[in-house]
């Protein structure tokens, strides 16, 4: 009887001990999951595993209480920069702890897909469509070996936000349709053919201006580089983009369903040279930012504002401030993240590109200030959300 109780005693005690193992073990892993507690602007941001985090050229998506954040899985070396794997998903609840979620659109290994592995997948932006219940993914498409060539916007969809998202199609927009701010004269030029035009003489400006490069081609869609995607409050999407050999922007409104274009566009700040945009809305006011054309080197960022997505669009300058605000703190525009729950809380999301080594970019977020009407960028060295 005695001996009985004894390991009895001594069987609760074991798995006392294990319980507390137990409890200890998961509070330390909790910690670790949810240890970063401010972001810090062009630092290595590790992910709840540990490792920096592979999602550049990025956008967030707010779904159910959580973030989804998307971006380009970069590699080492020379061809980083060419997509190895695919779109890569991060998901959180708080912005300052990031889970992997894995690749949600893979690279195909079938050499005759447009996503065969290899092409260059840039700037991937995901929106949820209410109608449907799918998750849209769009981004920017170069086939393999053809350099920046093929500018053509793509999309994929999924069931689920963490994918798998399933290609549809690529191609180049708003072909066969003029521009809505396009007037009668202008459609009617015929400026495509002027070769002899000398780049950037006050006669070429004009040209691209009255749409000579529009015309060029108008048969087989506009070009579609750097882009993102936006949706506004009666939930209509757009597609904004680089396009004309990144000269100029074009906005694009998208189908019921987000999978298409519908059409209707216009071109902002034609010869602008305006790449990286990102777009928000306050106030029923919409503003963007975008950077200038210099490749994988910073540069000055731009920004506009107007009171409809049609515009026009009133140029606002440069919305950095202080030391490196010529080289918008050596990054480039990706996204503006809504924060929830927080009244007209914006963060302003960049790439600090690596070229030589691409998987090393890292992230500048920085909140944005709004000044006399205007979208203001200030360095900081660390900082949380408390600062809205
Ligand atoms: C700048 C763009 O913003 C990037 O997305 C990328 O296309 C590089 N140019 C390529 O040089």
């Amino acid at each position: 009887m005695k001996l009985k109780s004894k390991s009895t005693t001594l069987i609760v005690l074991i798995f006392s001990l294990l319980g507390v193992a137990f409890f200890l073990l998961s509070s330390l892993n909790y910690k670790n999951n949810n240890k970063h507690k401010s972001f810090v602007p062009g630092s290595k941001w590790t992910d709840t595993n540990g490792i920096h985090i592979n999602a550049h050229g990025g956008g967030v998506l707010y779904y159910n209480g959580v973030y989804y954040w998307y971006g380009e899985y970069k590699a080492s070396g020379r061809s980083g920069n060419t997509s190895l794997k695919g779109v890569s998903c991060y998901t959180s609840k708080d912005l300052y702890n990031w889970k992997n979620e894995g690749i949600v659109l893979k690279v195909d290994k079938d050499p005759n897909s447009e996503i065969t592995k290899g092409c260059v997948i840039e700037r991937p932006k995901v929106v949820y469509n209410k109608k449907t219940g799918k998750f849209v993914l769009w981004f920017h498409l170069e086939l393999k070996n053809q350099g920046y060539n093929a500018a053509r916007t793509a999309v994929a969809t999924s069931d689920t936000p963490t994918g798998p998202f399933e290609f549809k199609k690529s191609f180049r927009p708003n072909k066969g349709v003029w521009p809505l701010n396009f007037t009668y004269q202008q459609k009617k030029l015929r400026t495509w053919n002027k070769k002899e035009l000398k780049d950037w003489s006050a006669e070429w400006i004009a040209s691209v201006k009255n749409g000579m490069l529009i015309q060029r081609d108008f048969e087989k869609g506009q070009m579609s580089r750097d882009m993102t995607v936006f949706v506004d409050s009666d939930e209509k999407a757009y597609h904004i983009h680089a396009s004309e050999e990144n000269l100029t922007l074009h906005i694009s409104e998208l189908t019921d369903d987000y999978l298409d274009f519908t059409d209707k566009w216009i071109s902002v700040a034609p010869t602008g040279h305006n790449e990286a945009p990102a777009i928000f809305k306050q106030d029923g006011i919409y503003y963007m930012i975008t950077s200038g054309c210099t490749g994988w080197d910073p540069n000055e960022a731009r920004s506009f504002k107007s009171t409809s997505i049609w515009g026009p669009w009133q140029p606002l300058g440069n919305p950095s401030i202080g030391k490196e605000a010529h080289l918008t703190f050596r990054s480039q525009s990706t996204f503006i993240l809504p924060v929830q729950g927080k009244e007209d809380a914006f963060i302003f999301m960049a790439d600090r590109w690596q070229p030589r080594n691409p998987i090393d970019g890292t992230y500048v977020w920085l909140p944005i200030n709004m000044m006399n009407g205007k979208p203001v960028l200030k360095w900081q060295d660390k900082w949380d959300l408390n600062t809205f």
